[in-house]
């Protein structure tokens, strides 16, 4: 059947493309509110965008327009990637910071919003840049925790190590939640249940509020009451590789603790024992 259009003159008029409000906009599919500090949230993942697990992008929303000229510029921030490299969308986990310029209006986002994502990944928290061993640690802080997410959950990780420790130091109870109810979630599922039985050892301690484990990781380092709780000999620089994300202090001090032990800080382009995370502001 031939279809003729009539031509009438609003089909003179080129029909409006659809538009992107933003560049490089992905859609939020969902946001989880762990605290009234905390959220995690996962949003559409571009086609073309590979990373390994550990990198972070540039994501963000439209700044406030600008008083004198009107125009707007986007507000970007470095976020690790949370969810592993497999998986569909991707997932980020937040401070809130009342007066933060970009958290104060990221923690209101709802499925459906658009949000800025630069598809180039980097970062230093990467298996590369470790030398092969035999045990990994992940020391997280806070949402420090969020690259370690991604790690835990790739399959790398456990055909490059027999042990993976991941020890998660937070003020309050709450603040561990999200790494708890994601390691028991790996624990539950049938294909990675498997892959990380008996090599995955969570380590979570609190400093502010009552908990099983109590005191800041560095301490339990020093005590040795890590090792001891654990089973696993003290830090050795031929079997042990680690990988640090959290506060400016927390970095510092367990580069000082690894440091002593002689084990020696790595990049991408040079693998050695362990790789701290500098992008990341907790
Ligand atoms: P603490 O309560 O003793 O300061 P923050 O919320 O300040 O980023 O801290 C998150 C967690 O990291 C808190 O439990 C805090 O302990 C701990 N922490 C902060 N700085 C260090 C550090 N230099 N070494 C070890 N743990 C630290």
């Amino acid at each position: 059947m031939n279809e003729q259009v009539p031509v009438t003159q609003d089909a003179a008029i080129p029909a409006a493309k659809p538009v992107k409000a933003m560049p490089d906009a992905q859609i939020v599919k969902s946001v989880k509110h762990w605290t009234d500090r905390l959220f995690s949230f996962r949003v559409t993942r571009p086609a073309s965008l590979r990373f390994r697990s550990g990198e972070f992008v540039m994501i963000g929303l439209m700044g406030d327009p600008d008083p004198k000229t009107g125009k707007q510029k986007p507000l970007l921030r470095a976020y690790s990637i949370a969810s592993p490299s497999w998986d569909e969308e991707l997932e980020f986990y937040s401070i809130k910071v009342q007066d933060g310029p970009l958290t104060s209006k990221l923690q209101h986002i709802q499925p459906g919003d658009e949000l800025i994502l630069r598809p180039k990944p980097v970062g230093t928290l990467v298996h590369d840049a470790l030398l092969p061993g035999k045990r990994v640690y992940f020391f997280a802080t806070g949402t420090g925790i969020a690259p370690f997410a991604s790690l835990i959950r790739d399959p790398e990780t456990y055909e490059k190590f027999d042990e993976v420790i991941l020890t998660h130091t937070c003020r309050e109870v709450a603040e561990l939640e999200y790494g708890r109810q994601l390691v028991e979630s790996l624990e539950e599922d049938p294909l990675i249940g498997e892959m990380i039985e008996g090599k995955l050892k969570y380590y979570p301690t609190t400093t502010r509020e009552e908990s099983p484990v109590m005191g800041r990781i560095t301490e339990h380092l020093k005590s040795g009451e890590l090792f001891e709780r654990l089973g696993v000999p003290p830090l050795n620089p031929e079997t042990d590789r680690a990988m640090i994300c959290g506060s400016m202090g927390l970095n510092k001090d367990i580069t000082a603790i690894l440091e002593e032990s002689g084990m020696r800080e790595g990049a991408n382009s040079e693998p050695k024992e362990f790789v701290v995370e500098k992008a990341f502001v907790g």
